[in-house]
């Protein structure tokens, strides 16, 4: 590897002892990865904490082949060495990267074109806490799910690390943002982060609130986490030849639900997973990405909500947070 002289042959990692609850996260000593092709190590600063490593820590979620077993999809760091074919980034430059695994570690291999420079004026705890909800909601709202400026989009789980996220990119493009969240303390985060409109869950019927909100019309797009009944209740929010699309199923992935509501309105209900997408895939998200949303990282019209900051070896805390659900925002680990 080029550039290697100062890496170790052994670092720091938090890694999964077994299937089960945060105390199964433990520190223990790796090897630092090997690289090969255009693969880049980068020496770890901060790693985001999401959703999926909670699940990949309670056996639900395994690495896809070929990707490391350690949790953390997203790190921001210094690249620290260059495989064989890599030539985008040199030694020492200042980057954040979606990783396919093996972010809560000092040292984490990545493909050089998943990595995006640092964004301007940006700590690297902020810059770690950007890629897997930036390329999550980029690829589902605006590729996937097609929103166009004018149009409105209900997203629920309005103060997750992917709801803030989506908040903020929809209304800096130019639509309309309604939100669901579990708390008038969320439902006011939401408000802060631009949402037009905030329901808290647990005391109105969403439904009956983004139909009141447009007039009747319903949301254009719908960004789903939680899955169950809202699937149903999705129908029933979406405008006429309105788009959902499924990123998770929180409260279930079976459903029972009336299609009818579908055909009549000619909806769209897709969804998917980032983790197992190609390399090259995540590639052209990441070009996407830095060409039309990191200007918008430089200027902080856009930015990630940090929630609380641990350090790496107290992963577990972070663990306990996220699983506690009072975070808004995101929870991210300080690898110094
Ligand atoms: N498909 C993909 O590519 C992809 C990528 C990344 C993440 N994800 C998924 O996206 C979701 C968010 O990830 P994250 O890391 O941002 O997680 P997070 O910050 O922990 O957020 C989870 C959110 O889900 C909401 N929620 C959970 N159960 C709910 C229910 N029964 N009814 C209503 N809301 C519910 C919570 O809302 P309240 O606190 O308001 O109740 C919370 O805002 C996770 O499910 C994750 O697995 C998918």
């Amino acid at each position: 590897m080029a550039g290697d002289t100062k890496i170790p042959a052994r670092m720091t990692a938090v890694a999964i002892s077994q299937p089960g609850g945060p105390m199964a996260l433990k520190s223990e000593k790796r090897a630092v990865p090997e690289l090969s092709g255009s693969e880049v190590l980068i020496r770890v600063r901060a790693a985001g904490v999401n959703r999926p490593d909670v699940l990949q820590r309670k056996g639900a979620y395994p690495p896809p082949a070929g990707a490391s077993d350690l949790p953390g999809l997203e790190v921001a760091g210094e690249v620290a060495a260059l495989g064989p074919d890599a030539k985008r980034w040199r030694v020492g430059d200042l980057v954040c990267a979606l990783t396919p695994g093996g972010g809560y570690a000092q040292y984490c291999k990545v493909d050089e074109s998943n990595a995006l420079p640092l964004p301007a004026g940006f700590t690297m705890t902020e810059a770690a806490a950007v890629p897997e909800t930036f390329f999550t909601v980029w690829h589902n709202v605006f590729e996937r799910g097609g929103l166009k400026a004018g149009e409105t989009l209900l997203v629920h789980g309005g103060t997750s690390g992917i709801g803030t996220t989506a908040i903020q990119l929809a209304k800096a493009f130019g639509a309309t943002v309604i939100t669901t969240a579990g708390s008038e303390e969320k439902c006011a985060a939401c408000l802060r982060l631009g949402a037009d409109r905030a329901i808290d869950y647990r005391k109105e019927d969403f439904v009956e609130a983004v139909k009141g909100f447009t007039d009747g019309n319903g949301a254009n797009l719908i960004l789903d986490m939680v899955g169950g009944d809202y699937v149903g209740r999705n129908y029933s929010a979406a405008a006429v030849e309105g788009r959902i699309v499924q990123i998770a199923t929180q409260a279930g992935a079976v459903a029972s639900t009336d299609f009818a509501k579908l055909m009549v309105k000619r909806l769209m209900h897709t969804g998917s997973t980032l983790r197992p997408r190609t390399v090259e895939f995540k590639g052209r998200v990441a070009a996407a990405l830095e060409a039309q949303v990191w200007p918008l990282l430089a200027t902080r019209r856009v930015a990630p909500l940090l929630d609380m900051i641990f350090p790496l070896r107290e992963a577990w805390r972070a663990h306990e947070r996220m699983e506690e659900g009072e975070h808004i925002g995101k929870i991210v680990l300080d690898v110094a």
